[in-house]
This record gives structure tokens, sequence and C-alpha cells, in this order.
């Protein structure tokens, strides 16, 4: 595997990861296993910290790939792209949120935000496979470029 697919392959890994451990997590808060359910919740922020840790350097150091496949579908795949960068930005967002009314103890809106939080993420790793799908997998040979001209160029 080369160094364009190694970091991807690793990143994409931390974000299947982290859904899971979200999963698991509700799971142990919906049984009332809350002590369990913030260690398992904790560990898949970190999961989420260092995935964007990975992917940020990546885009910063060699840059994004660009779209390998034929060119008709690659308004699809920049439409799929963008949505796939919202849902983790705004999943960004709530997690912060559920995660500081966690530890203030505000609970009733933790449960709240962290049910939504829960099915964005999932969202954001399904989206993020699938994104991996088509640029590494259907479709190789794209090759790297600034972020930036990935999505505009
Ligand atoms: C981003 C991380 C987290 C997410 C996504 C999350 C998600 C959730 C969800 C979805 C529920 C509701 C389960 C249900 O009834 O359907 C819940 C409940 C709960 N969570 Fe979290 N959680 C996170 C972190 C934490 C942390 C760090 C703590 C502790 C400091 C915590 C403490 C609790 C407690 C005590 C409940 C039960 C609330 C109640 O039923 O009144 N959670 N969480």
């Amino acid at each position: 595997m080369d160094k364009y697919t190694l970091f991807p392959t690793i990143s994409t890994s931390f974000i299947v990861i982290s859904a899971i451990l979200v999963a698991i997590g509700w799971n142990l808060a919906i049984k009332r296993k809350l002590d369990q359910h913030k260690k398992v919740m904790i560990a898949a922020a970190i999961a989420a910290i260092i995935f964007f840790i990975i992917y940020s350097s990546r885009t910063i150091i060699v840059g994004n790939t660009e779209w390998g496949g034929p060119d008709n579908l690659k308004p699809y795949y920049l439409t799929f792209l963008i949505f796939h960068i919202v849902l983790a930005t705004v999943a960004a967002g709530f997690g912060i949120t559920t995660l500081v009314l966690g530890f203030n103890s505000k609970f009733a809106k933790h449960r709240k935000w962290g049910r939504i939080t829960s099915v964005i993420w999932f969202f954001t790793a399904i989206t993020g496979v699938a994104v991996y799908i088509l640029l590494y997998m259907m479709y190789p040979g794209g090759h790297t470029k600034p972020m930036i001209d990935a999505i505009f160029g």
C-alpha cells in the first residue's frame, strides 16, 4: 500500500472504530451502566480526535486525493464528499456539546443531544467509508492535490 492510500485507510478505520464505540456506549447508557458509558464515549471521542489529526496532517503534508473515476460521475462524487464533510463538521460541534453537557451533569439535555450526536456520527462514518470505497477501491488512480484544488479544481 502506498503512502497516498495508507493514511486514508488508517484515518477511515478510526472513524469506523469511533462509530462502533458510540454504538456500544449508547447501549451501555440504555442499560444504565453509566460509568462504562462514560469511559466508552471518551474512548470514542479520542478515536475521533485521532482520525482528525491523521486526516488534517495528511491534507496539509500530502494533499487530498482527486476523483479518479469517470468524468460524468464527478459531480455526484463531489456532492457526496461535501455532504460527508458537512456531516463530520456538524458531528464535531454536537460531540463537543454532548461531552460538555455530560461533564457538567446536565443529563436531561445531554441525553437529547447525545442521541442526535450519535446518529449524525453513524452517518458520518457510513458516508466516510463510502467516500473511501469510491476514491480508493472502485476507481483507483486519482493523484493528490492540495485540498482546495481537489474540491474546486
Ligand atoms: C460524545 C460523547 C457522548 C455521547 C455521544 C453520549 C450519548 C448519550 C446518549 C445517546 C444517551 C441517552 C441514552 C438513551 O437513553 O437513549 C446518554 C445518556 C447519558 N450519558 Fe452520555 N454520551 C457521551 C458522553 C458522556 C459522558 C462523558 C458522560 C459523563 C460525564 C455521560 C453521561 C451520561 C449519563 C449519566 C446518561 C444518562 C442520562 C439520563 O438518562 O438522564 N455521557 N449519553
